[in-house]
């Protein structure tokens, strides 16, 4: 369904030297195929968000392209094509910004269908109630302001103006995070129904890695703007094979003090996109750099037997094969 090729999306700086950019996203190449589940995971800036949104159309591409079912989604003059607007959805990481305070939960609900149907009066406000149904809000909520629900209910209305034009893909950006924990785990278990139940596509865009292993059957991992590591959710976290993603499991804390950590867990902090290190982005954090190698020459995907993505030098030809003999790899 859709098919992330190759993409770069750069920014101006307002400060610091002159004609610097900010590299947001490098190179990155995803592909979900319909009815999935992708994670995307990564620490705070490393281009989760600008992903997502330049998917749908929202962020301008600096190189590469994006395909939705096949066909390229915008023309030639870099212009998104309306005809995906309505099939495909975002749905906001904080439920309270999302929502206009001066609509009622009925107009707020009802602006993709004006915007994108012929839907007006009865049949209009019929088409919200319904949507509302759907998300478990009852009628009553039509005409409430935003201000007279919860955190959770919100981020339902949220959810029933994205599904209102029977999208075929939502882009989850954070979407429970700014909610407190059990309405979380109300939210997260009403989107994997409403997932089967309206036959939809997720990207779902988090830091929590709980919360991606329990929505999402495929993970990529990104690091600054580049993706590192992409498979089987659960192979990505039963077997981690990129020094990042052990570095990001490794940070979760364990429910038992005293067992044995696979990783050490991450030091220092993300460099700057506007300076991105030679070599491969992470040489500056990972306990497994080759010196002379890791910070020189560029990093390279590799396919591991599982069908697993890595962007690690460990995995490339000769210093896989020099690991192998010195018995130190790891079994996918
Ligand atoms: N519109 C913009 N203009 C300039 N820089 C931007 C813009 N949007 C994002 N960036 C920069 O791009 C980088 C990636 O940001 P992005 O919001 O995509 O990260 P993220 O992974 O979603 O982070 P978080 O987990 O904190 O939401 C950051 O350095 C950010 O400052
Ligand atoms: S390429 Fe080198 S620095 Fe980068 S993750 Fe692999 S071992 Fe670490
Ligand atoms: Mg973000």
């Amino acid at each position: 369904m859709l098919e992330v090729l190759d993409l770069d999306v750069n920014f101006a700086t307002k400060s610091g030297k002159k004609g610097a950019v900010t590299r947001a996203v490098n190179g990155v190449t995803l592909t979900l195929e319909k009815g999935n589940s992708l994670g995307l995971v990564g620490e705070s800036g490393s281009g989760k968000t600008t992903v997502g949104r330049t998917v749908l159309g929202l962020n301008h591409v600096s190189a590469g392209k994006v395909m939705f079912d096949g066909e390229r989604t915008r023309d030639k003059a870099g212009q998104f094509k309306p005809r995906f607007r309505s099939r495909a959805q975002m749905v906001f990481q904080d439920p309270h910004s999302a929502l206009n305070p001066r609509m009622t939960i009925l107009r707020s609900v009802s602006e993709p269908l004006i915007l994108h149907t012929k839907l007006r009066g009865a049949k209009l406000r019929q088409r919200v109630c319904e949507l509302l149904e759907i998300v478990g809000l009852q009628q009553q909520f039509l005409y409430r302001y935003p201000h007279e629900l919860s955190g959770g209910q919100k981020q339902r209305v949220c959810i029933a103006r994205a599904i209102a034009l029977n999208p075929e893909l939502l882009v989850l950006d954070e979407p429970t995070s700014a909610l407190d924990v059990s309405v979380q785990a109300q939210i997260l278990e009403f989107l994997k129904s409403i997932q089967k139940q309206l036959d939809l596509t997720y990207l779902f865009i988090s830091h929590n890695l709980a919360v991606v292993r329990y929505v999402c059957n495929k993970t990529a991992v990104m690091y600054l703007g580049q993706i590192v590591e992409q498979g089987d959710t659960e192979e990505v976290f039963n077997n981690p094979q990129h020094p990042y993603t052990k570095a990001l499991l490794a940070a979760v804390p364990l429910p038992k003090s005293g067992q044995p950590r696979r990783s050490t867990p991450l030091q220092g902090d993300i460099p700057s996109p506007v300076n991105l290190p030679k070599g491969c982005f992470f040489h500056t954090r990972c306990s497994e750099a080759i010196a002379g190698r890791c910070d020189n020459k560029p990093v390279q995907n590799t396919t591991l037997p599982d069908g697993r993505q890595v962007r690690c030098v460990l995995f490339e030809g000769d210093v896989s094969q020099a690991r192998e003999t010195a018995g130190l790899v790891d079994p996918v």
